[in-house]
């Protein structure tokens, strides 16, 4: 059985990149996997979250993933803290993880910065948390962006690690699946930094709630370079801000890169990023509408999340007494 399981984290301002990089994606390869979608609460908690916001946060994201695409019914979807058994595993994994795997992670690094000894032991844990995320409901499949692909492989070690220790072969390795031209979509102000929920510029991204006035002010004060744009793909080299609205265009219109290049081939900033902001307004306007709809309705998003933990809480429950099992925990 292919299982998907993939989550985003409700803090705020979901973006461009989010949509590009992950629920799209979800929505592309819903019709073919058994597919469970978090809201992981857990991880949001690793940095300080206002509790009303984060609440709030939780609605907005189950929102967001609806508005995409994703079908209530036929996926699970549900919030991580209400499955008690993501942070059960992620005990009995933090004791067959190495530390040196954790101090590998390039994220905690930029996350910690260099204020490592005030950072949270929960920062430090978290892609132990999310390889327990994965494997609760030993998925084998797990579509993200360019961005997680670390964690993925810290997942893969740590189940292969599991079944080591216990002699089983109970945890399938889950595959990563990383695709599209937007797997990294970088920011409007800086073509060398990723798109980030955290970015104090709100310029830096497209939120998904933006409305067309908002989508075309942003991409109309996007960074650029003063060079008309390249006549083949190979011109992007040493230009990131081109290559990232390119790569944009060429994802929101479903096109390859080069095809995008060879489109506007020689044109202006300013002629290309017309084009750019028609296909944002009419990809994401009608997301952005829907998911407002759907927050000013939280008794349905909150009965979808309600059924969502149900389920996933049954499959969760099973799999944790397995592993309770193997571990050699006493259940008289
Ligand atoms: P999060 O909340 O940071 O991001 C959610 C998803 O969006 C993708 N993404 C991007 N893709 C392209 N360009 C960008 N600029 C960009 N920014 C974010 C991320 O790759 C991700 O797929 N650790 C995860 C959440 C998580 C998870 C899991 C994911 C927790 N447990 C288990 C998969 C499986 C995170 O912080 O995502």
């Amino acid at each position: 059985m292919n299982r998907i399981f993939s989550g985003i984290q409700p803090t705020g301002n979901l973006h461009l990149g989010n949509y590009l990089g992950a629920i799209r994606n979800w929505v592309k390869l819903q019709r073919d996997y058994e597919c469970i979608f978090c809201i992981v609460d857990l991880h949001a908690i690793t940095v300080p979250q206002e509790p009303a916001a984060l609440r709030a946060a939780t609605r907005e994201v189950t929102a967001a993933y609806i508005a995409s695409g994703i079908d209530a019914e036929a996926c699970t979807i549900f919030n991580q803290s209400t499955v008690p058994g993501h942070s059960e595993l992620s005990w009995i994994f933090s004791c067959i993880t190495p530390l040196g795997w954790l101090n590998r992670m390039t994220q905690f690094k930029e996350k910690a910065g260099k204020q490592r000894d005030n950072a949270g032991l929960g920062l430090y844990a978290y892609p132990v948390l999310m390889a327990a995320d994965i494997l609760l409901y030993k998925g084998t499949h797990v579509p993200v962006g360019e961005d997680q692909k670390q964690h993925l492989e810290l997942a893969r070690d740590i189940a292969g690690a599991f079944n080591r220790r216990y002699g089983v072969e109970y945890f399938p390795l889950p595959e990563p699946q990383i695709f599209g031209t937007a797997t990294r979509v970088m920011s409007l102000r800086d073509g060398t930094k990723k798109m980030s929920k955290s970015d104090a510029s709100e310029f830096s991204r497209l939120n998904l709630t933006d409305g067309a006035d908002a989508i075309a002010d942003k991409i109309r004060k996007a960074k650029t370079d003063p060079h008309p744009l390249p006549e083949a793909a190979e011109g992007l080299a040493g230009r990131p801000e081109a290559e990232n609205l390119l790569g944009i265009y060429a994802a929101l219109t479903d096109k390859t890169l080069e095809a995008t290049v060879a489109e506007f081939a020689g044109a202006q900033f300013s002629t290309f990023k017309g084009a750019l902001s028609d296909v944002a307004v009419a990809v994401l306007g009608p997301i952005g509408a829907e998911m407002k709809r759907l927050m000013d309705d939280p008794g349905y998003v909150d009965g979808v999340l309600r059924r969502g933990a149900e389920k996933a809480g049954t499959m969760a429950a099973r799999h944790l007494r397995e592993v309770q099992d193997l571990v050699g925990f006493l259940r008289p």
